[in-house]
């Protein structure tokens, strides 16, 4: 079974920018109609213009929509419904993280990354789903992560919305079995786009090395691939595909372990802490930060 993609409509948040922008780029050349979500309406249209160049019979509709703001999902719907766009094939791609230490983070950013990675994907498929089951045909793509299957210190809010989204997905297919909707989780390892920039990684912890590293036109190509395969879960990218497939035989320990370091670093400005005291069973840091942490 494959989703319903040639010749159907096609709605992608976050094609301002990255892998929904490349994916909006692959999907212009099967889908009848594209619709192109994001805040960023005047990249939305620049898109368009480059899409409808390159494919004349293709329909196109920019829409802007702040997605942390359920409202104006709504008014999004709204707009489809009004436009008599019946959406065959969904694309959550829009999301965003943001790097810090959960009691330094801002009330209003943890809210808007819940909201944007997990609140609108949720309400999108809730509205645009029971018409999919209806026809029997129907498709829904969700980019999450592979933080969703890791822990990620200074990413905790982030990474906690891509297990939330991982758990949905994997259920809701399997709710979904034999109705005519595929529905693919893509979990990517780092994908050349703005997100780094956007969640403050690329200046406090720098870039992933090349060899982990993929391009967005790459990770959009593999994404559709399994998509087309209705494949449950599409790690992108050969090196972080097999990395996942290890850590995915690790014990929970062994994850929590592997967080240390950067969590270390990112809380004491070392990696390093001496052994536990034998009285105490407290842990000093070798090098700067406070004692006794
Ligand atoms: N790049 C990576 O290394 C990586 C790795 C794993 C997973 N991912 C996931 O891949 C997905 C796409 O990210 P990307 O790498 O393509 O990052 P990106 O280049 O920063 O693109 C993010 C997209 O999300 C949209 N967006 C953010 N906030 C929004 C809001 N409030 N309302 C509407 N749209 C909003 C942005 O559009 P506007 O700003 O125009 O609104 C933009 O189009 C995300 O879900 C991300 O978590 C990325």
């Amino acid at each position: 079974m494959r989703p319903p993609i040639d010749s159907g409509t096609v709605l992608i948040t976050g094609a301002s920018s990255g892998i929904g922008r490349e994916l909006a780029r692959q999907l212009a050349r099967r889908a009848r109609t594209l619709v192109l979500v994001a805040r960023r309406e005047e990249r939305l249209e620049v898109l368009r213009d480059e899409l409808l160049e390159h494919n004349p019979t293709l329909g196109v509709m920019v829409e802007r929509c702040d997605l942390s703001h359920p409202d104006e999902v709504d008014s999004l719907l709204d707009s489809l419904h009004r436009h008599l766009v019946r959406v065959d094939v969904l694309v959550n791609s829009a999301g965003l993280g943001d790097y810090s230490l959960y009691e330094q983070e801002s009330w209003a950013r943890i809210h808007q990354m819940v909201q944007v990675n997990v609140t609108a994907p949720l309400l999108l498929t809730h509205r645009l789903l029971r018409r999919m089951v209806e026809r029997k045909r129907g498709g829904i793509l969700n980019i999450s992560s592979g933080g969703a299957r890791t822990f990620v210190p200074g990413l905790a809010v982030y990474a906690a919305t891509k297990h939330f989204l991982d758990g949905f997905t994997e259920s809701l297919r399997l709710e979904l079995m034999g109705t005519g909707v595929v529905v693919t989780q893509v979990a990517p390892g780092p994908v050349d786009t703005e997100f780094s920039e956007v969640a403050g990684t690329q200046e406090r912890v720098g870039k992933a090395p090349a060899w982990m590293r993929i391009s967005a036109a790459q990770c959009a190509r593999e994404a559709l691939e399994g998509f087309d395969r209705a494949q449950p879960l599409v790690h992108p990218g050969m090196a972080y595909r097999w990395m996942m497939r290890l850590s995915a035989l690790m014990p929970r320990g062994v994850l929590r372990a592997e967080g240390l370091p950067a969590a270390r670093q990112l809380r004491y400005g070392t990696s390093l802490l001496e052994p536990a005291h034998p009285d105490t069973g407290q842990r000093v840091l070798l090098a700067g930060g406070p004692e006794g942490a």
